[in-house]
């Protein structure tokens, strides 16, 4: 199998893709109740770099027994302090493994190393403190209530319990920590689910978690596929939240299999994020700017900024500054040197990218740069534009979830109606907005329908800041404050002081 492996890999790496992976349940690696095993692939070649448990409904079943296992008993014993000294020494050891880290993150996603290591490991790390710094301080408040007599009330913000987290492919270290760092601040334990594409870095967050010294149990990681594993996790009536990133199709059976139990759902659906470019805006950084957000990762990133709208006066010039990035892009395995782009996940997400690259031509859009797809060795798919789209076309409407950016001109002065034409959509989860004129950028920014908003910048990847959808995009908001709400319950308490 070593012969498979890409020769960039260190030793730390290989010798951990050629263990026998299993799930993490109770703190320790036990084997699946299925006893099957699914092919792990890297997408820069596609050849079979490992393989991973497939879990079953009995497994989650003992992950959800040994999450609650924790929740009562060892877990809620440690003091607040004594998590946050848990939390920052699980942050050093993952900068003590980045290397090994970002390399499984590379081989695995086929993100270019170097984003790896600098993004997503120091990333996580970084979520990990700032979620660490909150269990000290997530208090609840003592209201001035107006009730007659005497009365001494005061809420609480307790861990809502135990979580199941169900995540996907495109950004696995990342949206595991998403999803780990408040639930763990908070006090809550956790059953989650990697990508049946993706599941090695979460489970050696999972080791890196025991030997930090955080209790067995408190993270369970169960690996396999949406069916039968991510469904048990969204039906169990033993878990109190399911936190959720991927599809719209998945959110919306993951909401009807949780109203069961009514638990609590967090959703993270994606989008087709608009981006809009004035002519007094700084063309070169708008055109730069435009081409790392859609072409970085490949496109497979729920906020990439997918539907471009440029004021006609400069639509030419910011079009051939795109279109040359585009040209010039260096596509290649995400481990070689110098890689700019690297591949899609998978033969089926290769397929589904190039479909739509083709329909969009049927349907009368232009293609102005890129437009091949090659799967022979490695799922790669050009940087692509198409000009001439329009609402009702698939690729306008729909998450393409590839390296396909749709330009459209505008020539409208007024910002209701370029906000209109921007917000017609049924997602909501980013957008951005290009220019110079500080009140049309405020103005702009409240007509948006979206979650996440930067001015005269692609994406604004930091731990404080709230992060989810408006409408179709989801529920509730990941990082920030917001995070630690998601995964609390508040309590009122009141107390007659007259009886
Ligand atoms: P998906 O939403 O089906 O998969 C995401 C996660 O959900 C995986 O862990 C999967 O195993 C799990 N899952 C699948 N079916 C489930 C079920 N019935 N119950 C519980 N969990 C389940 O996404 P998929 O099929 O990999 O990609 C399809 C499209 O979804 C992409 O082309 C893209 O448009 C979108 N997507 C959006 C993401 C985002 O970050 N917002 C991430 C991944 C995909
Ligand atoms: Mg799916």
């Amino acid at each position: 199998m070593t012969s498979t492996l890409h020769p960039g890999l260190g030793e730390a790496a290989r010798s951990f893709l050629s263990r026998t992976h299993q799930l993490l349940i109770d703190g320790r690696m036990v084997e699946s109740d299925s006893g099957r095993r699914t092919d792990i692939v890297d997408p820069g070649t596609g050849a079979v770099i490992a393989t991973a448990a497939e879990a079953s409904a009995t497994d989650v079943d003992r992950a959800v027994h040994a999450a609650r296992r924790a929740f009562e008993g060892p877990w809620s014993k440690v003091t607040p302090a004594e998590r946050t000294r848990m939390m920052l020494r699980f942050a050093s050891l993952i900068e003590d493994h980045a290397d090994e880290l970002a390399e499984l993150e590379c081989i695995n996603s086929g993100k270019p190393l170097p984003f790896c290591r600098n993004g997503d490991v120091v990333g996580i790390a970084e979520m990990l403190r700032y979620m660490a710094g909150w269990t000290t301080k997530m208090g609840g408040e003592t209201p001035n209530v107006s009730m007659p007599g005497e009365w001494h009330a005061y809420t609480l913000r307790e861990p809502v319990g135990v979580v199941g987290q169900i995540i996907p492919w495109n950004f696995p270290l990342n949206m595991a920590m998403w999803k780990i760092a408040p639930a763990l601040a908070t006090g809550c334990t956790i059953v989650m689910k990697p990508s049946e594409q993706t599941p090695l870095t979460a489970l050696r967050l999972g080791e890196l978690a025991l030997d930090a010294g955080i209790p067995a149990g408190v993270l369970n990681i169960v690996t396999g596929f949406g069916n039968p594993v991510g469904a048990a996790i969204a039906a169990h009536p033993g878990i109190d939240k399911v936190a959720f990133t991927g599809s719209g199709e998945t959110g919306r059976r993951i909401v009807q299999a949780a109203s069961g139990n009514l638990k609590r759902v967090s959703l993270e659906l994606g989008g087709k994020s608009p981006v809009i470019v004035f002519p007094d805006a700084n063309l070169e950084a708008a055109a730069a700017g435009v081409c790392s957000s859609i072409f970085f990762h490949a496109g497979q990133i729920c906020a990439a900024g997918s539907r471009l709208y440029v004021h006609e006066r400069v639509f030419d010039e910011v079009l051939d500054g795109i279109a040359k990035r585009a040209n010039a892009m260096k596509m290649g395995h995400g481990m070689d040197a110098g890689t700019q782009m690297g591949p899609v996940i998978s033969r089926r997400q290769l397929d589904r990218v190039a479909g739509y690259i083709d329909q969009g031509q049927q349907e009368g859009a232009t293609l102005f740069a890129g437009g091949q797809a090659s799967g022979e060795h490695g799922y790669f798919v050009q940087p692509t534009v198409l000009t001439g789209v329009k609402p009702g076309m698939r690729v306008h409407d729909e998450e393409i979830f590839g390296p396909v950016l749709c330009a459209m001109s505008f020539n409208d002065e007024d910002l209701d109606s370029i906000a209109a034409t921007a917000n017609a959509t049924t997602y909501g989860l980013a957008a951005s907005i290009w220019t110079k004129d500080l009140g049309r950028a405020h103005k702009m920014a409240r007509r948006l329908q979206a979650g996440i908003v930067n001015v005269n910048a692609l994406s604004s990847p930091d731990a404080t800041l709230p992060y989810g959808g408006y409408k179709q995009s989801g529920w509730g908001r990941e990082r920030g404050y917001d995070a630690i709400k998601l995964y609390t319950e508040v309590k009122a308490v009141a107390i007659n002081l007259n009886n």
